[in-house]
């Protein structure tokens, strides 16, 4: 029998593949394996029996990875199971920053009750027009299984797409060629893009990646969208280059009261993976692995 305890709520998806040879438990000291979402365990004391923790999302900056590598605790991840929630999220991302969505809706809220509505419209909706999409330029930095979606759905749309990751396989390089210009350096990128969106893991190398340097590098009016980590951008660079005009919008899914409440930012409460159907799939694959490790000893994914 394994005992399992969940920092953060998980979907039944996931719960229900328990054979009843687990059971989910309260008591994290004494618990075999952890099962958590985005709770920080760094500050958290685990029992030195634990064997193993399972995140159900991507990013495993919420794990101390290195003290637990020394403790023999398996960390896994379940990459690629929330794709599709952040890839459409970017998409939301790439409206609200290139048509006034957000100020429209809300002047329609303001004046909902107001007899002479439609007329109003009339003399207003000028205000709120945008930029259509097609034929704007992307740079998607980083091109794992979020990346690759997002690539793809922005060709979709009519989008001139550069990609850059130095790590791609030539494999997924020769798949991608066909909708995606392939840059060998971020300059390039930031030269040619009227939007760029991030998608590499946090890590110390990443960390501040678009800094001063970057953004100055980058077209007049370009947009950042970051649906990956807030860390990965310099908020002091992007808040320059909001003032300074260098930069139209900063969209993120990190609400750091540092760029948050800024002119020109469009902040969303970290809802990438916030749908029903990613948080079935990353508990799934999340409490699958978990299983396979502790009962016959396959690591399928470890970080
Ligand atoms: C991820 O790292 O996959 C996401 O941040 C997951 C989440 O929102 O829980």
């Amino acid at each position: 029998m394994y005992t399992v305890k969940c920092l953060n709520p998980i979907s039944n998806r996931g719960l229900d593949l328990f054979t009843s040879e687990f059971e989910v438990i309260d008591d994290l000291n004494a618990a075999d394996a952890v099962l958590v979402r985005s709770a920080s365990m760094h500050d958290l004391e685990v029992p030195d029996s634990m064997l193993a923790v399972a995140r159900a999302g991507a990013g495993v900056n919420n794990i101390p990875l290195n003290e637990y590598a020394e403790k023999g605790i398996t960390v896994f991840n379940t990459p690629g199971a929330n794709a599709n929630g952040v890839k459409e999220l970017v998409v939301a991302g790439l409206l609200l920053a290139s048509r006034d969505i957000i100020g429209g809706v809300n002047w329609v809220k303001e004046n909902a009750k107001e007899a002479d509505l439609a007329k109003m419209i009339e003399k207003k909706k000028k205000e709120f027009a945008g930029n259509e999409l097609k034929g704007k330029s992307i740079g998607v930095i980083g091109l794992g299984a979020i990346g690759v979606l997002v690539a793809n759905i922005c060709n979709r749309l009519g989008m001139n797409v550069y990609g850059y990751d130095p790590y791609v396989s030539v494999r997924s390089a020769w798949s991608l060629s066909r909708m995606v210009n392939h840059s060998s350096s971020l300059d390039e990128i930031y030269e040619k893009c009227d939007f760029l969106t991030i998608h590499v893991p946090y890590m110390e190398s990443t960390k501040g990646m678009i800094g001063k340097e970057a953004v100055q590098k980058m077209k007049d009016g370009a947009t950042i969208l970051n649906f990956a980590r807030g860390e990965l951008v310099d908020d002091q660079a992007v808040l320059d280059g909001l003032a300074s005009k260098k930069i139209k919008h900063y969209v993120t899914d990190f609400p750091n009261p540092a760029v948050a409440a800024a002119d020109g930012v469009i902040t969303i409460p970290h809802l990438g993976a916030s749908t029903e159907e990613s948080e079935e799939n990353c508990a799934e694959m999340a409490v699958d692995q978990l299983m396979n490790y502790l009962e016959k000893g396959n690591i399928v994914n470890s970080v």
